[in-house]
């Protein structure tokens, strides 16, 4: 048996999740990039459970789950050249398209906004969660509505057991192993012209634009909200600091209750609380990023130092969230119940 499949949980469990999710509970489940707290995006109820469990504001619209292209017409209208020629290109995979919603989608799920976000994911529990989900094909909208499975504001879990950490034992958690990518989906905007990056994630700016044959737009005032850019997202509870490795040195010269992430190893008597050696790579960055902030986070250090990796464009996504989790060092009780 291959690595990749050693974390595909067994199939009833994935029926037993599936049949939880028609019946308008939530559950937890892994996908490529992090774990998502899902619910029925058909039935008002059942969303309405993720907002209360999450603690976020009823107007931050969900992304809808769906199995893949044949779906997006289920969702969305007036839906653009380039936003099929994304999907055929990145789905299933780690982009989330936002287009101008079907008149049945939901307010719970738009956040009351006339587009809805759309993602076929990659992973394999995803998918088989999906058509178990669905069913026979039946014609009718078949979507999971999912945000990362953490409490509003937190870091977004990539194991079950974050997951476990942040909702307790009583939520039903479909247990894939770790996820492959470890960051959220890049976001883009198709609804309003011109294709606007919303958010940096898994498929790179870089790819993106190679098909749509135009540079991606800025976000501006008048972009959609999503909760992923407000300033004091992705943030652990510790503060957080976004160093130079010229001011990571200062910082070492005393000993300080600090927990520090670095792309290098530990050198001499360094004092510190605690220290992790990050991969150079920026995949394999991002894949650890959120398990590495909360292992530091539950370090009891009082502040976390983050060594800033290059201001390179394979890096944009992990500076995107590191950037964020330090602007989170003041103010972050304003978003985190
Ligand atoms: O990788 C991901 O995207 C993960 C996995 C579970 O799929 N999901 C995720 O969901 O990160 P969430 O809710 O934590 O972040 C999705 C972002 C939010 O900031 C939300 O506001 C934004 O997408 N969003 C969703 N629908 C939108 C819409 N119609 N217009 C603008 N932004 C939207
Ligand atoms: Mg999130």
């Amino acid at each position: 048996m291959t690595k990749a499949f050693e974390h595909l949980p067994s199939d009833a469990a994935i029926q037993q999740a599936a049949t939880r999710l028609q019946a308008g509970d939530v559950v937890a489940f892994p996908t490529e990039t992090v774990y998502g707290l899902g619910a029925d995006a058909t039935n008002a109820r059942a969303v309405r459970k993720i907002f209360a469990l999450k603690g976020r504001p009823a107007d931050h619209p969900l992304i809808v789950h769906v199995l893949g292209r044949g779906d997006i017409d289920e969702w969305a209208v007036d839906v653009p050249e380039a936003a099929r020629r994304l999907a055929e290109a990145f789905w299933p995979g780690p982009l989330t398209m936002i287009v101008r919603k079907a008149p049945h989608v939901l307010a719970e799920v738009t956040g009351g906004q006339d587009t809805v976000g759309l993602r076929s994911p990659a992973g394999v529990t995803a998918s088989a969660l999906l058509y178990a989900f669905r069913g026979p094909p039946r014609g009718a909208p078949c979507g999971i509505a999912a945000p990362s499975a953490n409490r509003f504001g937190h870091v977004s879990p990539t194991t079950a057991e974050h997951v476990r950490d942040e909702f307790g034992p009583d939520l039903t958690i479909l247990d894939g192993g770790p996820c492959e990518i470890g960051l959220e989906s890049t976001i883009v905007d198709l609804s309003r012209g011109r294709p606007v990056l919303l958010r940096p994630g898994g498929a790179s700016r870089a790819a993106i634009e190679r098909v749509l044959g135009v540079p991606l737009g800025e976000r501006d005032a008048h972009a959609p909200r999503a909760s992923g850019t407000l300033a004091t997202h992705y943030a652990p509870r510790t503060a957080l600091a976004l160093v130079t490795p010229e001011d990571l040195e200062v910082e070492l010269e005393t000993p300080a209750n600090i927990a520090v992430l670095a792309m290098r190893e530990p050198q001499g008597d360094i004092r510190v609380t605690s220290w992790i050696t990050a991969p150079s790579d920026p995949a394999r960055y991002g894949h650890d990023l959120y398990a590495n902030l909360r292992t530091l986070d539950a370090s009891g250090a009082k502040r976390i130092v983050v060594e800033a990796p290059p201001l390179l464009a394979a890096w944009e996504a992990v500076n995107d969230r590191l950037a964020r989790a330090a602007a989170g060092v003041r103010g972050l009780e304003d978003d985190d119940p």
